[in-house]
């Protein structure tokens, strides 16, 4: 597909609507896309690519002549394969085009394609001429990873961002901001930030700094939405995200294997709900994939546990969410824990371990129990509910 984002700037970038699993993990409900950009003036540049199996529809937007493709450069602003597994069949069929990227890209190129020649590397500030296109190279290392960068382009502003300001989600009919309800996007731009970005807030929080000195009138990342209209929108979101601001809400993650800790559970959110205008997100652990479960996380400052005890640890799909969130730097969260054991326990001791790993800030007591909790437990499981949530409500 192709759509003109200004003059001699084209978007031709894919949908993709089958792959299930992004990086054979995450779930794509909605799909994604990868979205390629072609800047054609005097002389001709491709800013990255798509997943090696949409290579023919970029390779066909790009315009095959029967004989190569009209290519003079070949920015590669990040070289996860998403969007660099299109490139070995461009080269080939652009040999002479100069490959532009980052020193530690270079090295990738050779480990992951064994592309060694015309690689030519750029720096922080360097600059390339099209003709009345100029780009200018910014290096944004871990926004996603090493060796990422972002390329500017100076006469029209705009940036062209790699994963920085990116979203899951296929692009429905629109690609610009102005098209479609940005709402419907917002979801999925906090998951793919949680999930694929969040561990790196520090470094998208560095990213954002150095972008300060640059008018950008359009963001145009690899996946998701183009921002032409209101860029300051995705720029205000990925700031928020990558500084952990949240709502005053809480998210109660449990799980259990025969009722005794959903009983507590159903009491716990009862009195979060006490609390006036406090909005509550209940998540079985067991029943949601935990890129989700992350996501919604990410969301709201308060995270309540419950796990039941399960061979001394915390109960398998809580645990994965807790390594999960731990992974990612899921920090400045409000907690509260719950859980059952059957004799001699583990599941809380392990829950205080992970918030202080990360800096949890525990806001009461954990209400532990042996088995089906009596009346005076389910009133604690309430109260640790109710504490939660006012702590957040206050600090909101
Ligand atoms: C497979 C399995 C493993 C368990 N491992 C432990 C354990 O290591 N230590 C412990 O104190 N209780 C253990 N328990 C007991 C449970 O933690 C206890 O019965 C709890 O009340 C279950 O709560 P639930 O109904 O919410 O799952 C285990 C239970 C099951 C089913
Ligand atoms: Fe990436
Ligand atoms: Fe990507």
């Amino acid at each position: 597909m192709r759509k003109e984002i200004t003059r001699k700037i084209d978007w031709i970038g894919v949908n993709d609507r089958t792959t299930d699993l992004f990086e054979d993990f995450w779930p794509l409900p909605e799909g994604i896309s990868y979205n390629s950009y072609l800047i054609k003036d005097e002389e001709n540049a491709l800013i990255d690519g798509v997943k090696e199996g949409f290579t023919e529809d970029l390779i066909g937007e790009i315009g095959f002549d029967g004989d190569g493709l009209d290519l003079d450069y070949v920015v590669i602003n990040h070289m996860e394969p998403d969007h660099s597994g299109s490139l070995r069949s461009v080269i080939r069929l652009a040999p002479d085009a100069e490959i532009l990227c980052t020193e530690k890209a270079k090295s990738m190129l050779g480990g992951f394609y064994g592309i060694t020649d015309n690689v030519r590397v750029v720096k922080t500030g360097d600059t390339v001429t099209l003709g009345s296109r100029g780009l200018e190279f910014i290096e944004t290392p871990f926004v996603h990873w090493p060796e990422t960068m972002m390329t500017y382009e100076k006469e029209d502003g705009v940036l062209f961002s790699g994963d920085g300001f990116g979203s899951f989600k296929a692009l429905d009919g629109g690609i610009f901001d102005d098209e479609v309800d940005v709402q419907e996007y917002s979801d999925e731009t906090v998951r793919y930030f949680s999930n694929i970005i969040g561990a790196y807030s520090a470094t998208v929080r560095a990213a954002l700094a150095k972008l300060k000195g640059h008018e950008i009138e359009v963001v145009a990342p690899a996946h998701g939405l183009v921002w032409r209209s209101e860029p300051e929108k995705i720029i205000e979101q990925y700031s928020r995200l990558s500084n952990l601001e949240s709502d005053p809400a809480v998210t109660l993650v449990y799980g259990s294997m025969y009722g005794f800790t959903e009983r507590v559970m159903e009491a716990v959110a009862s009195g979060a709900r006490s609390v006036p205008g406090i909005d509550l997100k209940v998540i079985d652990a067991a029943r949601t994939h935990p890129s989700f479960t992350l996501a919604e996380s990410w969301k709201r400052e308060g995270l309540i546990i419950g796990s039941p005890t399960y061979e001394a640890r915390i109960f398998t799909p809580v645990e994965q969410f807790v390594n999960l969130a731990t992974k990612k730097k899921l920090k400045e969260r409000k907690v509260g824990f719950f859980g059952s054991y059957g004799w001699s326990g583990g599941s809380v001791r392990e829950l205080n371990a992970a918030a202080e790993n990360l800096n949890w800030e525990a806001v009461c007591d954990p209400v532990e129990f042996n088995g089906e909790a009596n009346s005076e437990k389910l009133e604690e499981g309430f109260a640790l509910g109710e504490t939660v949530a006012q702590a957040v409500a206050k600090a909101g």
